[in-house]
């Protein structure tokens, strides 16, 4: 049933709106009775074992590897331990020298790719235990690896990932409590953390509540060519998403950055014909944030901003406002995910593009 299309025009508009139960999904069973931690039954090692990693390394392709991201900043900030990223593809060749103790990572909604399949491997062939987060139950991936995780996020048939991002991206933030409550993290905080988590299915519900108005933005901007999607910290692999999401099916030329990047070149690019999705969320950097869209409109670029800030959002400093609910940065990477896939789908179909079915990609890239 998952895998009939309904009264949806295209599946991958079916598996936007099935996001706040593939992130329910992604939860169920996996909370700590006290709920001070997250527990995942499949890991297949002691968290004794697990206390003794120096370093974990991710690996993934694509939007797998915008999850690997998404990982390394929230293990990294929650429980302070070293995260490294790197394209599952360059792994495989690069002969990475790793320490003894890091635990390897591998990322990937079908569990077939190939490259990542081939990373995997090649860690195991140096004696690393690899994890893994993989969708399809079973797959290649899933039957090799050392233990792992499962996303239940039902059949995911459009080509551009959209419900098993955010299932990874909640995921990572799971395990950055598991982690975490395994360190130096407090109960409190943990608890703190596992009852934001756990409000992510609503939060992403409010945030689908704005896919007329960003149809409607969609349309003002669907006929550029370019697109600049900007985002600092956590918001710069989901600005890296934005811009493949609108890339893979839109075939329009777009790019992502860290905001404080753009002075060191992208700003050239800035124009009427360029314009930018900018993310400025609440906190240390919020300020900073909305300089760097001020020095965007001073170029005459449009800017579309999604924020949390509400009314607090300077007005008239944007274009156009999406406004979405303030919470825990744990949940950032899902939540803020929503309005980015939502534009660019929109986008594609204002274009007349194939959105289920873009040209070139596969679902799966299982030969080299
Ligand atoms: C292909 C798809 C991408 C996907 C990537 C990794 O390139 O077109 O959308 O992110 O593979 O897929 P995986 O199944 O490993 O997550």
């Amino acid at each position: 049933e998952d895998s009939e299309i309904g009264n949806y025009p295209h599946f991958m508009l079916k598996e936007i709106f099935e996001q706040p139960m593939a992130v329910e999904n992604a939860m169920r069973g996996r909370f700590s009775q006290d709920n001070s931690t997250a527990q995942f039954g499949g890991l297949n090692i002691e968290p004794r074992e697990l206390r003794q990693i120096d370093r974990i390394l991710f690996l993934g392709c694509g939007t797998a590897w915008h999850a690997c991201l998404v990982a390394e900043y929230l293990i990294e900030k929650y429980a302070r331990i070293p995260v490294e990223v790197e394209y599952a593809s360059e792994f495989r060749y690069r002969n990475a020298p790793l320490d003894k103790n890091t635990l390897v990572f591998t990322i990937s909604q079908s569990g077939e790719t190939i490259d990542t399949l081939e990373a995997q491997r090649e860690a195991q062939r140096k004696g690393y235990r690899v994890l893994g987060i993989n969708n399809v139950v079973g797959s290649t991936i899933a039957r090799e690896n050392d233990g792992g995780i499962y996303q239940h996020s039902g059949p995911e048939i459009g080509v551009a990932s959209t419900k098993a991002f955010t299932s990874q991206c909640h995921i990572v933030a799971m395990l950055s409590l598991y982690f975490g409550r395994m360190r130096d993290m407090s109960f409190s905080e943990g608890t703190e953390i596992a009852k934001a988590l756990k409000k992510a299915p609503g939060l992403i519900a409010q945030a689908l509540n704005h896919a007329g108005e960003i149809e409607s933005i969609a349309k003002k901007y669907a006929h550029h060519n370019d697109f600049l999607f900007l985002g600092r910290q956590l918001m710069f692999p989901i600005s890296l998403e934005g811009a493949l999401k609108l890339k893979e099916i839109s075939y329009i030329h777009a790019e992502g950055y860290p905001a404080a990047e753009m002075k060191h070149g992208p700003i050239a690019l800035v124009s009427p014909d360029c314009p930018t999705v900018a993310i400025a969320l609440k906190g240390e950097i919020y300020k900073k944030s909305l300089a760097n869209i001020q020095e965007i409109k001073a170029r005459n670029g449009p800017v579309i901003a999604i924020t949390d800030a509400g009314k607090e959002f300077p007005e008239g400093l944007a274009d156009d406002v999406i406004h979405l609910p303030e919470t825990h940065e744990i949940n950032h990477a899902t939540l803020m995910s929503i309005p980015m896939q939502l534009l660019s789908y929109y986008i594609a179909v204002e274009r007349g593009c194939d959105v289920d079915k873009p040209r070139n990609l596969a679902k799966s890239v299982t030969v080299e």
